[in-house]
């Protein structure tokens, strides 16, 4: 795998570069990350992982440039770092809401320029990364395919779905989470302690997301699995659907993709 920058080691940064310290594709010594409180970054300076607070040697050393600053540390940055980008460079941005547009603007020369949308379960390879491009040849999207498929699965989508992948797939995560944590409290309720309620918890997300990839059936089907008529299961699924469970779901992930294209 080509030496990669990552711009901006805060949580994604430094999750990014975990997730590649995992992989047996790159050595740790070809990944470069920067932020100012370089001290935070020990812990991957110490597995091999060159870290700084200089963008423009981080950039020079690289070929693919990951931008890991907040979006509106991303323009700046740019400016800081065009001057030094040349015609083997590819530029990454996981910024939310920065169009690929905005990023080219800033470049002095055309170069394949990426936007990815990956969330925090990058760090353990099990990220959903989508991805848009320009200026990129099939050459450089499959790199970045095949980087972004290290520390997970990616998927190639259109610009105009950047936002909606935001909030599906990076959100997502938190709502997944709290899903787990709410399982987790009425697990305690009914009788385990909080360990076991966590682990019968994830165990069974985990499953059922496994059901679905490896049986590619509807969601629905694997649930008619599972509803004995008259049973517990379809009492318990009625009353949250009474409350509003897929409802709630559904505005939630609305009003955050609302939130978003303000
Ligand atoms: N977190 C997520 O789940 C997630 C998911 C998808 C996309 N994103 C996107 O990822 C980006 C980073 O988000 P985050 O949550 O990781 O934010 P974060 O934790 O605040 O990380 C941003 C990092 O950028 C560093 N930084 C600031 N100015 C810099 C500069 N001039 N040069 C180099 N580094 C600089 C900061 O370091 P210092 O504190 O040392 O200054 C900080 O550690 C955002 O654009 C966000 O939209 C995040």
């Amino acid at each position: 795998m080509s030496k990669i920058a990552i711009i901006g080691g805060g949580n994604l940064g430094a999750a990014i570069a975990k997730g590649l310290l995992k992989t047996t594709d790159i050595h740790p010594a070809q990944i470069y990350i920067t932020r100012n409180k370089i001290e935070r970054l020990d812990y991957l300076k110490q597995q091999g992982v060159v870290v700084s607070r200089d963008n423009v040697f981080a950039v020079k050393a690289a070929e693919i440039i990951i931008l890991a600053v907040k979006p509106y540390k991303i323009l700046e940055v740019l400016d800081e770092i065009a001057p030094h980008l040349e015609a083997h460079h590819i530029l990454a941005s996981v910024a939310t809401g920065i169009r690929l547009s905005q990023i080219k603007s800033k470049l002095n020369a055309v170069l394949p320029v990426f936007r990815l949308m990956p969330n925090t379960a990058i760090e353990i390879q099990e990220s959903i990364t989508c991805l848009c491009a320009e200026d990129a040849s099939k050459e450089h999207i499959e790199k970045i395919q095949i980087l972004c498929n290290s520390l997970g699965e990616s998927i190639l989508i259109e610009e105009e779905l950047m936002e909606a992948a935001t909030v599906l797939g990076a959100c997502g995560i938190a709502f997944v989470l709290r899903f787990i944590r709410a399982m987790m409290q009425a697990g305690i309720e009914i009788g385990f302690d909080a360990l076991t309620a966590t682990k019968i918890a994830e165990q069974t997300v985990k499953g059922a997301a496994e059901l679905l990839k490896k049986g590619g059936k509807h969601p629905e089907e694997e649930i008619d699995k599972v509803t004995t008529p008259k049973g517990c299961t379809i009492s318990g699924l009625n009353e949250m659907e009474h409350r509003g469970f897929s409802s709630s779901l559904i505005k939630g992930i609305l009003n955050s993709f609302h939130k978003i294209e303000q």
